[in-house]
């Protein structure tokens, strides 16, 4: 089979390395990809929004699947273009991909369906946003409605830190047109854990769990960035919580965007709040997480290409998922000054330490290739994923492997997976 990735992060490094697993695969293209796609497939220099070229691609080279990793091509109908010219996708359509897309979406399906989350209310003009928040409970969280990179949600410890994000969000518009409309959501505490399945449209299977590190510096301190780090599974998430989770949240999203005629197809990942009243969503994505998809995938035994056909066709229920019976743990190797200013172009050494690795893997994100040097090219350089036996081995693994890497500029967090060392 010949297949198609469609991203340039980690993640999509990391979908590219598991489909070459698969016995079925004898190419694999990615669009636009790095410089780690670059080694391990073929890149395609299109981009992700331009569907008429990717789709004339696919036509051409007569691609058997492409699984696309990005949530923008996604909520803007990426999946529906290719099923216009029946070239198979895995992915959700449109119609579906709005559960990423609008948050004010995402919340109302929830109420309706009633699956546990914060309560909220919706907005769509600074006055009456201001109005509601000068009696409302503090902190509290404003999130832009639609797409941000991960970087569209404020909690604000007062009034006056309110007043602020509304003006930022809806008047001054720093994310664009994703706050044309704003949710003002309470404010939840517990322990975060993401959870990634997939869905057929009628079945939802999760994979193992997985904890994210969205924060830029060390002790959840710094701006909100895509992910700095994640291991798997997590502790917190208990066998107990996995059942109430599949009863009260993972089916009646499914049923609920079923019944609202938005039957889901893809990577639903579900991102939960722990709280002391029980588990509750803190939001819906429609695609695999990033970094995220760095410690899951791995530890996954099953063929990713079988499982993504399932989903297509409609027959999950064939599948049983495996997970290793391990843990993994992900130090992204960032450039100093993400998520804001830094500079790029510096080469990358020591990336030949992890051929031959079975346990420690590196997967590009921001990298790209410069004659016959790869440089750093973004905010999120690598992935340094590593295995062990439990979280700490594999947490130590991961650092001891992050020592290989060298570029200057290089920044990473040294706490990645410490608050697993808190259960010991
Ligand atoms: P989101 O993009 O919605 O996941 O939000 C990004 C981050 O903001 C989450 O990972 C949480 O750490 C935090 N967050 C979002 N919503 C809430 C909430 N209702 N209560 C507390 N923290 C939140
Ligand atoms: N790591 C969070 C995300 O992919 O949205």
């Amino acid at each position: 089979m010949k297949i198609l990735v469609i991203g340039s992060g980690g993640r999509e490094h990391a979908i590219v390395k598991k489909v070459l697993e698969s016995p079925k695969v004898t190419e694999v293209f990615c669009a636009p990809g790095n410089a780690g796609t670059a080694i391990d497939a073929k890149n395609v220099n299109i981009g992700v929004k331009e569907f008429d070229k990717l789709i004339e691609f696919a036509q051409k080279e007569a691609i058997d699947l492409t699984i696309v990793g990005m949530e923008n091509p996604l909520v803007e109908g990426i999946v529906d273009a290719f099923e216009e010219k029946k070239l198979p996708v895995f992915g959700p359509r449109k119609k579906a991909a709005i559960i990423e897309g609008s948050k004010a979406f995402s919340k109302d399906l929830m109420k309706k369906y009633n699956i546990p989350s914060a309560g909220y209310e919706t907005f769509n003009d600074s006055k009456s946003a201001i109005e509601y928040l000068k009696c409302s409970k503090y902190p509290i969280v404003l999130k832009a409605d639609g797409l941000a990179a991960g970087k569209g949600v404020l909690i604000c410890n007062d009034f006056e830190e309110a007043q602020k994000g509304v003006k930022l969000i809806i008047e001054d518009k720093q994310f664009g047109s994703a706050g044309d409309r704003l949710v003002v959501e309470e404010f939840m505490t517990g322990r975060e854990v993401s959870v990634l399945a997939f869905c057929d449209g009628s079945r939802i299977l999760p994979m193992t769990s997985a904890q994210d590190h969205k924060r830029a510096k060390d002790g959840d301190q710094g701006l909100n960035t895509g992910g700095m780090g994640t291991f798997s599974p997590s502790p917190f998430y208990t066998k107990e919580i996995d059942e109430y989770c599949k009863k009260y949240i993972y089916q009646r999203t499914m049923d609920g965007m079923k019944a609202e005629g938005r039957d889901f197809v893809g990577i639903l990942f579900v991102g939960l709040m722990l709280t002391a009243e029980g588990p509750k969503v803190l939001e819906y994505n429609a695609r695999f997480g990033d970094p995220e998809a760095q410690v899951v995938l791995p530890r996954m035994k099953n063929d990713l290409v079988e499982v993504c056909e399932a989903c297509i066709d409609g027959r999950l229920d064939e599948i049983n998922l495996e997970f290793e019976d391990n843990a993994s743990v992900c130090v992204v190797l960032a450039s100093d000054g993400y998520p804001e200013q830094f500079k790029t172009g510096y080469p990358i050494h020591g990336l030949h330490r992890f051929d031959n690795e079975k346990d420690y893997m590196v997967f590009h994100g921001a990298t790209k290739l410069e004659g016959d040097r790869i440089v750093t090219a973004g905010g999120r350089v690598l992935g340094v994923t590593a295995k062990g036996k439990d979280l700490k081995e594999a947490r130590r693994n991961a650092y001891e492997a992050t020592r290989w890497i060298e570029f200057d500029n290089k920044y990473m967090r040294n706490d990645i997976g410490k608050a697993i060392d808190e259960t010991d």
